[in-house]
């Protein structure tokens, strides 16, 4: 779908979402729209443009340039038409000789502050104000540049972003209205009065030193070149665009790739895209340099051993190379040694030929994915209890809840738009319980004060949430006829006496989980009789050794008191990474075909293997960790990584690294040497999201397109590597496009059977579950009744982690994300965003800093029964006494050295959440450390003796 540059339609004000319909007359011409739509947009809808510039449909409208108006008969004067609704039988007139004349003075007062320098200008043929000096017919202006103006305010170029020129601004106050109303930043006002007004970031700061968090919402509605993209300046206005997914975070949020030949030079939020509704966040908006950074490796490579220098190949020899030494290793040490890593950072298209390759090529299904380290106990947990592996919900459900319940998630860090999204909802009233460790940003922030924060102890969510179904069930808050109709009542009885006894009670858990007994009473009154109560959880739930109890223990409670099954309610897993859901759902577990179907159940394997001409093997692989442990059993040989840098990204770095160093064939695909890449045998150069078509599917179960928009540097798409591979390896594959992939899913998988490209092309995007009962999509699950018949209240008896403080260990460690980084930061890092976060640092309470004799900015050395590593000290109350807090965005920082390799009873997800640590001050990095760097240098160094310099991008 490449279309010619144009800018994305504007309505002027908001749609309206009433049912009622109004007809009234626009210049003659009666038309009908729904009640509580703007003149404004009446008119635009049906082809009427009236010219404006302070409004915007993604704003409320604000009434304040006086360019739109218009008459009306029977009305006095001249209304604005973005802040005048329809009303039946109005007659509007939008042009006349009056009018025409109001408005070319009022562009004259606005052009007369204004440099005309517009043939040099930056956004010359693609700036509202000019189009709207046209628009009116202004052909001069009256009054000079004399007297007292604007045009030689100073530039805030600090964003590495985008440009601030005041010079520029007509004071519209979309900008303001843009980071308030869309972003719920509060970052920018307008200071002053009349001539004096201007706009001012925060304190008068340059945007850099200010809150702005750099989503690039005031840049898209700035109407002038005043605040600009840099990548435009630089490369001038684009030509042509393609539409589609951001390939960072699950919210999945749709963008225009807007581009000169092949360069992107700009990613614009599209305004249709339902994830994101035209907004985005400072890695989708701008974060899109690593995709041509000069690190990137274009050309396969191999070696012997990871002590020899890399030798550059044709594609056709890695995989023949690759395909004999896969080979050989199953024919010295059996068919089992031999696995894959699929990544959820690739398209659905290509982990489902990954796992292909490996159930049908390998012959064995010791197939796995990164959601084994992040969300495999929401699978666990909600296919147990509610009858399907995915969240409830639309994000824009979350428009009707009245209470909010965000748990182990930090939404305006990690899925920022739909933190915005959410933050709109708060500040208009719903209330909102934060369950988390440390006081994440919607604790307080501007116009938002969570109305309860249970700061839970690492290691005890099982305990809080038996607690707050405890008082539901205690004080007879439970919804009786929601559960008697749609839930198992046997087991909700069993359960009741369970969850009725008093060791639940707050009182009596308060010293397990910290949290005062009080406020955990006012929570669960608050979730129980709020109205619609939704809640959203990340990792903090799922990164413990009991994630997969506690994301049980939140279905109960979301069953306990009827809110699963409409708007504004429901169960939502917050998904890492772009297509975390989309791996799951294509079959990357070792134990699940695609569609979340066990490989011991004969008729579903029937079905693939009539399709793939091949015999399954009916027992479940090796998960991730079991693959560590074979490989230092010497029983796992081979091991193919497409897009997955498991060497910093999985717990117990060391171990993780005595693995990799035992396995004799590593293949890694991806599009940089990464920290896994360092031990291997075989490069594959990868694609990135530009460069390749396909799907993602969000944390809302939304598929939407990937499109190429430049041609990949490898010459080929990741699933072209695959395939290569996999045919290499005698196992027939022939695909001409990643749709022809799709339509096997969707033939092979109940739940996908409506999927198709054309489907996604009428439809934009689409939840699953498709078929023929749902040929749009499911929007909201269990509507009517669970997937799995009756909703099933789980047994969460709560087991205490082994991994606890004691006089040795005292505090724990618990880790999370920052909003510019992203995961192990190998696209992040390689782009501006570094200058947010170039270093990750330790969170640590002032409290126990003191006892340590910790400052601000020491470096300090954090030891765990598997490691110890150096960061620099935050002192901070962000965190409570007892706990430390980093992120994991730097390989050097060894985050995961020192986590354990504990992990969930159910599905082995890792406790990265709880880690007994001790901290003290030092002055020098740890061994792993200096050993890391000098390894990475080696490294270095091998590749760069390997590699002509035309490999390299
Ligand atoms: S970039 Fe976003 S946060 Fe920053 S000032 Fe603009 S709208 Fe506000
Ligand atoms: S910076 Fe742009 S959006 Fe903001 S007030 Fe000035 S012209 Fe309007
Ligand atoms: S919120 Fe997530 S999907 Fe949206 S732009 Fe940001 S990183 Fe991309
Ligand atoms: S667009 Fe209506 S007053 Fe500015």
């Amino acid at each position: 779908m490449l279309e010619f540059y144009e800018p994305q339609a504007d309505y002027g004000t908001p749609k309206s979402t009433s049912t009622t319909m109004v007809t009234l007359s626009i210049d003659g011409v009666s038309v009908t729209v729904p009640e509580g739509t703007s003149v404004m947009r009446a008119a635009a809808e049906n082809g009427v443009k009236i010219p404006r510039l302070c409004a915007s449909d993604q704003l409320k409208s604000f009434g304040s340039c006086r360019v739109c108006l218009v008459e009306i008969e029977g009305r006095r004067g001249f209304p604005a038409s973005c802040t005048t609704n329809v009303e039946a039988g109005m007659e509007v007139k939008t042009q006349s000789d009056q009018i025409g004349k109001l408005r070319r003075n009022v562009m004259e007062l606005y052009i007369s502050d204004h440099p005309l320098d517009c043939l040099t200008c930056p956004t010359n043929g693609d700036c509202e104000l000019q189009d709207t000096a046209g628009e009116v017919g202004l052909r001069s202006v009256r009054y000079g540049f004399e007297g007292e103006n604007h045009l030689v305010a100073e530039k805030d170029e600090s964003n590495p972003y985008f440009t601030f020129d005041p010079s520029k601004c007509i004071v519209c106050s979309r900008c303001v209205r843009a980071c308030e109303e869309v972003q719920g930043t509060f970052a920018l006002t307008i200071d002053g009065r009349g001539f004096d007004s201007k706009v001012s970031v925060s304190q008068d700061e340059d945007f850099m030193g200010s809150e702005c968090v750099s989503c690039g919402a005031c840049v898209a509605a700035c109407p002038t070149a005043t605040l600009t993209e840099k990548s435009i300046i630089e490369a001038g206005k684009p030509e042509h665009s393609v539409i589609t997914t951001c390939a960072y975070c699950g919210v999945g949020c749709s963008f225009k790739a807007e581009m000169k030949g092949n360069e992107v030079v700009r990613m614009t939020p599209y305004k249709d895209g339902k994830a994101n509704e035209g907004h985005a966040c400072v890695k989708g908006r701008f974060a899109f340099g690593y995709a041509t950074h000069k690190d990137r490796i274009t050309v396969p490579m191999i070696r012997d051993s990871i002590d020899d220098p890399w030798r550059e190949v044709s594609w056709d020899e890695a995989v023949t190379y690759t395909a004999k030494r896969f080979k050989d290793i199953q024919a010295q040490y059996g068919r089992n040694s031999i696995g894959a890593i699929s990544s959820s950072r690739c398209t659905n298209e290509e982990v489902y030929l990954v796992q292909k390759m490996v159930r049908a090529g390998f012959g064995n299904n010791n197939i796995d994915t990164c959601a084994r380290v992040c969300h495999s106990p929401t699978g666990f947990g909600l296919k147990t209890t509610l009858g399907e592996s995915a969240g409830t919900q639309t994000f824009a459900s979350v428009a009707d809840a009245d209470v909010v319940i965000v748990m182990g998630a930090n939404p305006t860090e990690a899925h920022p738009v739909f933190g915005s999204r959410l933050k709109r909802r708060l500040r208009e009233g719903a209330k909102l319980i934060v369950i988390d460790p440390r006081k994440i940003e919607l604790v307080s922030s501007p116009h938002i004060t969570a109305d309860y924060h249970l700061p839970v102890r690492p290691g005890t969510n099982v305990t809080l949430l038996n607690a707050l179904a405890h008082v539901v069930v205690n004080e007879g808050l439970e919804a009786r006829d929601y559960i008697t109709e749609r839930c198992d009542v046997a087991e909700f009885g069993k359960w009741l006496a369970f969850i009725g006894d008093e060791r639940h009670s707050p009182e009596n858990t308060e010293s397990i989980t910290g949290v005062d007994a009080a406020d955990l009473r006012g929570a669960a009154r608050l979730y129980a009789t709020g109205g619609n109560g939704a809640i959203f959880y990340g990792l903090g739930v799922t990164e413990h050794s009991q994630g997969s109890t506690a994301v049980m223990g939140i279905a109960n409670l979301a069953m306990l008191t009827g809110n699963i099954g409409r708007d504004g309610v429901g169960v939502n897993p917050l998904r890492g990474q772009n297509n975390v859901q989309g791996s799951c759902d294509m079959g990357s577990f070792p134990h699940e075909l695609p569609g979340y179907r066990h490989i011991s159940d004969k008729a579903t394997r029937d079905l693939f293997e009539n399709e793939w001409g091949v015999t399954l093997d009916s027992e479940p692989g090796l998960r991730i960790p079991n693959m560590f442990d074979a490989a230092l059993d010497g029983d796992f040989k081979g091991l193919y990584c497409q897009g997955e840098d498991i060497a910093q990204s999985d717990p117990n770095t060391q171990h993780v690294e005595a693995a990799l160093r035992s396995i004799e064939c590593l293949v890694v695909q991806d599009i940089f040497l990464n920290e896994t890449a360092k031990f291997a045998h075989v490069f594959l150069p990868g694609a990135s999201f530009l460069e390749k078509d396909g799907t993602f599917t969000n944390a809302e179960r939304r598929i939407s397109r990937v499109r190429k928009v430049m041609p990949p540097l490898s010459g080929k798409a990741d699933w072209e590597g695959t395939m290569a591979l996999a045919n290499a390896l005698g196992c027939k594959m022939e695909y001409n496009h990643p749709s022809e992939i799709m339509d096997e899913i969707a033939r092979l998988t109940p739940t996908f059977n409506g999927v198709s490209y054309d489907r996604l092309e009428q439809l934009g995007s689409i939840q699953w579950r498709c078929n023929d009962d749902t040929p749009e999509g499911t929007p909201i699950m269990h509507v009517d009744q669970f997937v799995r018949g009756r909703g099933f209240f789980a047994m969460t008896e709560y087991v205490a982690t082994t991994e606890r403080a004691n006089r040795k260990f005292p505090l724990l460690l618990t880790t999370g994300r920052i909003l510019s980084q992203y995961n192990v930061g190998a696209q992040t890092r390689r782009t501006e965003n570094s200058e947010w976060h170039g270093e990750d640092v330790l969170e640590i309470h002032p409290h126990d800093a003191e006892e340590r004799g910790i400052n601000h900015g020491d470096w300090v050395g954090i030891n765990s029964r598997v490691g110890d590593t150096v960061l620099r000290a935050d002192v901070t109350d962000k965190v409570k006494p007892g706990v430390v807090y980093t992120t994991f965005h730097h390989p050097v920082s060894g985050a995961n050295v020192i986590t354990t390799d504990n992990s969930d009873w159910a599905t082995n997800c890792p406790e990265y959440k709880v880690t007994a640590v001790q901290i003290s001050k030092v002055t020098q990095p740890s061994n792993w450390q200096a050993r890391q760097k000098s390894f990475d240098k080696q490294q270095q160094g091998l590749l760069q003796r390997g590699l002509s310099q035309s490999a390299r991008h």
